[in-house]
């Protein structure tokens, strides 16, 4: 798993914190990365405790820690709507409810899942808290398109470079099998045009910007204690 800023402490309590809304036969969305993992072992010892829920998926990493922790799985495929989703952000602007997302490369089927969410819940720490947002916008491109949109990602003014896989030579290519552009734009004064620009561009699978998707952000501290806060 990748490693993000944050302590460990505060991502936990902020996914603990958000895996405690979850009730009785609730279809939970499980998001992707260090923070919605804290959730994912959450969720698993409440199951283990009698918790009747349901997850749905949003990565090869949450399917597969949510099995060894025992969260019973439907398949992303049979999910038209969700209870509640939990997940984590790379960065955070409440101002203007956006988040940037798929430092993890989930941010697909995160969107389809988040989207498709009764509430939507974000678990954060407080590094990931910026207003405006000026964090590089991850770009799931079809291969073949790669060329086509860096192209148009010049255009609307962002420097795309395309992820490296670690421990592997050559690209990362996505669980969809397609590849990450990461896309520079400096400061994002409008998220919602720019989500509407690139969700725009032939051979873009799926971008990293959420807007106003989410319900609420729960930020955790240092020190255990976690800010709630309605987008
Ligand atoms: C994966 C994501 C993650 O939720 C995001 O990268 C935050 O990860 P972490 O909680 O490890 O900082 O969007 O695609």
């Amino acid at each position: 798993m990748k490693n993000t800023e944050g302590t460990e402490a505060a991502k936990r309590a902020a996914g603990e914190a958000a895996a405690a809304e979850v009730t009785d036969g609730d279809l939970v969305g499980l998001g992707t990365g260090s923070t919605a993992a804290h959730a994912i072992r959450r969720l698993g010892e409440r199951v283990a405790d009698g918790l009747a829920v349901e997850g749905v998926a949003t990565s090869y990493q949450s399917r597969a820690l949510a099995r060894e922790v025992g969260v019973p799985l439907v398949p992303l495929a049979d999910v038209g709507r969700v209870d509640v989703a939990i997940d984590g952000a790379d960065q955070v602007a409440t101002g203007a409810n956006a988040l940037v997302k798929g430092g993890g490369a989930a941010h697909a089927r995160e969107k389809v899942v988040d989207s498709a969410a009764d509430r939507f819940l974000v678990v954060a720490d407080g590094a990931k808290l910026a207003d405006p947002l000026a964090h590089p916008v991850p770009v799931e491109v079809l291969p073949d398109a790669l060329a086509r949109v860096e192209r148009a990602v010049e255009a609307a003014g962002g420097a795309p470079s395309l992820r490296d896989a670690e421990r592997k030579d050559g690209p990362v290519v996505t669980d969809n099998g397609n590849l990450v552009l990461d896309c520079d734009f400096g400061t994002i004064d409008d998220p919602a045009a720019l989500s509407a620009e690139l969700s725009g561009v032939p051979g873009v699978v799926e971008h990293g910007l959420f807007v106003g998707l989410a319900d609420e952000l729960f930020v955790g501290g240092a020190d255990g204690d976690v800010t709630r806060d309605r987008l």
